[in-house]
């Protein structure tokens, strides 16, 4: 029976939360609204793994052999960063893993050998009873999320968001096979995959790692990618070709308020189960083995100290007997918790805590001391280890050889072999989804004369988006896809087979006027909380891939545009301004696959039709981030399932409204920095005239040191160390090739440069915040200007991050033209200084209040 809570228990609730977290008015309101929880919305699933007297009975006899400190390092999982194989011989893991962007020896070209001989290396500390006494496998957990997307060579498929768009769950189980036997080869047992997000707020950086917005798909998606990872129950479930998965993140993280990154879900109960556990449903019926628990809170209260959610409902009624692994450090996010000291969690269910940093050591021996002293209660700890024990004998990791050999270790020909990406060429055709086609002008004819333009034409990083190589997918080149091909590779072969001449121009360059051009731009890469945005307009403030396409047709040359996106976004004037539109999602690594839908053969007959589905709403305004199929009120420009065929009517007009309701959103200009550099913006350190492009965590320019550090979420700002020089040393943002950039909006529009800032020495007697541009003369930094912010920044705490707003009039005045600029932050000194910065962005209508001001 539903009840709601009582007045008391209301207020206490309330208090205890405002005391830790800020939260609005609202929020209090909805969690007092809440209701008691309901387990009867909660099913027991069928699963289709069952328990078996004989593994339950080898599980018991391990057990009981354990000692205290053997059960715990089973519950604690390292990363490969903060590890070495003699700490995993000494304490013997029960699992380690290596997060996005993290490679063996820290060479992003390691082999699959040396992943291979890593692999081998902590497996055989993991069983060698030496120091430890325990001789239990440990397993290495990898996030293969679009493929075995970490390791160099692998085939990468199109992001979750396009594999929606197909609706072929067949497809999606390949796709997982062709996964697992990748990871098979280099020795990893264990995959953080599928997300199983159903997302209905598309601010979510995480939007793409998302099948679609309608629970059906997930939930079909999840039982097809979880059998095709770890083989089907009582046939080749977890034989030597297949692989542990993981449905993630549990539970609403798709559901956030504002679509905010580790956010808080305020959906009912009966919502979240019929939005966001049916990735849950479909997956643990078909036996997935591993549950990760999300950053996300429910109603206030984090997923990881969530005792009802993890332990009464997915355990206790819904019926897995799997384990519960936890998120990056996620314990440390309880009330109450820090990364190295959190009972909390495994009192609430969590039972492989994932501690990467050197977190992990304080955390196992707190645990220890936890159990000793009753605040964790030995028959939790016994439960945890049964659930990882349960799970290593049904994978058959104490019968499996050692990682070098297995069966498919080393069979390094299996990485990225052609019926790989034979089937990733099949995921990438199906899920283009052709918005707009006017007048019938797909499909192209391969022996007409083509343009080929925008920087996402010939660019395979750009094109699969975050989680490839790296974590955000940032500073790859196409030489670090070797076997992969660009969506440019694809149209120069067919065109060339026919006879008909490509040009490519990243900028629409062109000598002799073509018959088409193709078009290919969108979002730069990223992940998590990196890839959150405020709002859905695609280039606010910059528009500069409209630029390029009014450009050709004021040219009058037909535009095809292939749009590159996470998520479906406000593009009304790109769509406007193009012939054909398709949204591409994040294809991957065989890119050449999306030219085999857009031409026809040499003969004019079609090839491959279009025949992906919108899995997502397309938004008719910048501020329709939260319409969603089934809603009440449901007005997208495009809805759920829409997506043109061959032959079909093309419905959208070229007028389409490129204005909107400025309400919401107009507090927001171009974003520079948030975590990761927002394009067409790069950052540099400098020392008067050596200047050095950032490419990894850390960089050093003579006397600047510059590296990543976490404000609120992991690499989310970073520190700049100077020492005293004779020239302006310091850190800047400047356009790509420093190409001027339009961003005269922002010098009219009472705007600010905002960043925050975190002062970590004394402030020297200058400070100088700089922005560069170029007048019509073309003479590079004929309207520099430098503003001293010193002063200023006396006026902030030291060692605490502040919000530092400067008008942008203070620029203005001094010559600076917006309608040019190529660096519009720069931040130096010739004095030591150490500050920290994170969040570089402009902001409309707070002139105001800005800390520094320079109104007429
Ligand atoms: C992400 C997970 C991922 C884990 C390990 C976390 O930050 O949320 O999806 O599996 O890192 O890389
Ligand atoms: C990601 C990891 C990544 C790390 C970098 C985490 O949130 O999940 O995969 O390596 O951040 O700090």
């Amino acid at each position: 029976m539903k009840r709601t809570k009582s007045l008391i228990a209301a207020i206490v609730f309330t208090f205890a939360s405002v005391a830790c977290t800020q939260i609005s008015i609202k929020e209090v309101q909805e969690r007092n609204s809440m209701t008691l929880p309901d387990i009867e919305i909660w099913p027991q699933l069928d699963i289709a793994v069952k328990k078996s007297d004989d593994v339950e009975a080898r599980v018991a006899a391990v057990l009981t052999g354990m000692t205290l400190e053997q059960k715990i390092a089973q519950m604690i999982q390292p990363e490969i960063r903060d590890i070495s194989v003699e700490d995993m011989r000494k304490y013997g893991f029960g699992s380690y893993l290596n997060g996005g962007g993290a490679f063996p020896n820290d060479n992003k070209h390691a082999t699959p050998q040396d992943w291979i001989q890593l692999a081998e290396n902590m497996y055989q500390a993991s069983v060698d009873a030496s120091l430890d006494g325990s001789t239990i496998p440990t397993m290495w957990g990898t996030d293969a999320v679009h493929g075995h997307n970490n390791v160099i060579g692998a085939t990468l498929f199109p992001h979750n968001i396009g594999l929606g768009a197909t609706n072929n769950p067949k497809l999606i189980e390949n796709i997982a096979t062709a996964t697992a036997t990748e990871v098979m080869v280099t020795g990893i047992d264990w995959v953080f995959a599928p997300t199983v997000a159903t997302v209905r707020d598309d601010r979510w950086g995480r939007t793409y790692e998302s099948y679609s917005a309608d629970p059906a798909i997930v939930y079909e998606y999840s039982k097809a990618i979880v059998r095709g990872l770890q083989g089907k129950p009582g046939k080749n479930f977890l034989g030597d070709s297949q692989v542990i998965s993981t449905v993630k993140h549990f539970i609403g993280d798709g559901g956030t308020v504002g679509g905010d990154d580790q956010g808080n879900n305020i959906a009912s109960e009966s919502d979240l189960f019929r939005l966001h556990a049916q990735g849950y449903v479909g997956g643990l019926t078909a036996g997935a083995q591993s549950v990760m628990a999300s950053f996300n809170s429910w109603h206030g209260k984090k997923l990881h100290g969530h005792k009802y959610l993890l332990t009464d409902v997915l355990k206790d009624k819904m019926g897995f007997d799997g384990f519960v692994v936890g998120d990056w450090n996620g314990h440390g996010q309880i009330a109450g918790c820090t990364n190295d000291n959190c009972p909390q969690a495994a009192n609430a269910g969590l039972d492989i805590y994932m501690v990467p940093t050197a977190a992990w050591k304080p955390l196992y021996e707190n645990l220890l001391q936890q159990v000793k002293d009753g605040t964790i209660a030995l028959s939790r700890i016994d439960d945890a280890v049964t659930r990882i024990l349960r799970v290593k004998i049904r994978a058959g990791l104490f019968e499996k050889p050692s990682p070098a050999n297995r069966i498919l270790s080393g069979k390094t020909q299996l990485i990225g072999q052609q019926s790989h990406r034979d089937i990733a060429k099949q995921a990438v055709r199906e899920s283009l989804v052709l918005l707009k086609n006017k007048n019938n002008i797909l499909p192209l004819s391969p022996n007409m004369s083509v343009l080929v333009a925008g920087d996402a034409a010939h660019n395979i990083g750009k094109q699969s988006g975050g989680w490839t190589i790296t974590w955000q997918g940032t500073n790859n080149t196409n030489e670090d896809f070797p076997g992969g091909s660009s969506i440019y590779d694809g149209i120069k072969q067919r065109i060339e087979a026919a006879n008909g001449t490509v040009k490519l121009s990243e900028t629409g360059q062109y000598k002799t006027k073509p018959d088409v051009a193709i078009v290919v731009f969108g979002e730069e890469p990223y992940a998590e909380g990196h890839g959150d945005v405020e709002h859905l307009d695609y280039q606010r403030g910059l528009k500069s891939d409209l630029a390029l396409l009014h450009r050709l047709k004021a040219d009058g040359i037909s535009v095809v545009s292939i749009f590159i996106s996470g998520r479906p976004l406000w593009v009304n004037a790109e769509i406007n301004a193009s012939d054909a539109f398709v949204a591409a999602w994040l294809p991957g690594s065989q890119g050449s696959a999306v030219a085999d839908v857009l031409f026809t053969d040499a003969l004019g007959s079609m090839q491959y039709n279009f025949s992906g589905r919108l899995s997502f709403s397309w938004p008719a305004d910048p501020n329709q981030a939260t319409v969603n199929v089934y809603d009440f009120e449901y007005n997208p420009l495009l809805p759920y399932g829409f997506g043109l065929s061959y032959g079909d009517e093309n419905v959208l007009p070229d007028n389409l409204s490129e204005t909107y309701e400025k309400s919401i959103t107009q507090t927001s200009g171009a974003t520079l920095f948030t975590g990761t550099m927002q394009k067409p913006w790069e950052l540099r350190v400098f020392s008067g005239h050596n200047l050095q492009d950032i490419t990894a965590s850390t960089a050093t320019v003579d006397n600047v040191y510059y590296r990543t550090v976490d404000r609120v979420v992991q690499e989310d700002a970073f520190r700049l160390a100077i020492t005293a020089s004779n020239n302006n040393s310091g850190v800047q943002i400047a356009s790509k090739n420093y190409f001027r950039e339009d961003m005269s909006a922002h010098a009219q529009s009472n705007a600010v440069l905002s960043f925050m800032l975190k002062p970590e020495s004394a402030i020297p007697n200058e400070v100088l915040l700089s922005m560069n541009c170029e007048t019509v003369s073309d003479t590079a930094g004929s309207c520099a200007a430098d503003l001293n912010i010193a002063e200023a920044l006396l006026a902030l705490p030291k060692n605490e991050w502040s919000v530092f707003t400067v008008d942008v009039q203070c620029f203005v005045q001094k010559g600076v033209t917006f309608e040019n600029m190529v660096v519009p932050f720069q931040l130096g000194s010739k004095e030591a200084f150490t500050v920290s910065l994170s969040e570089i962005s402009f902001t409309f209508n707070q002139a105001h209040e800005a800390n520094l001001s320079c109104a007429d």
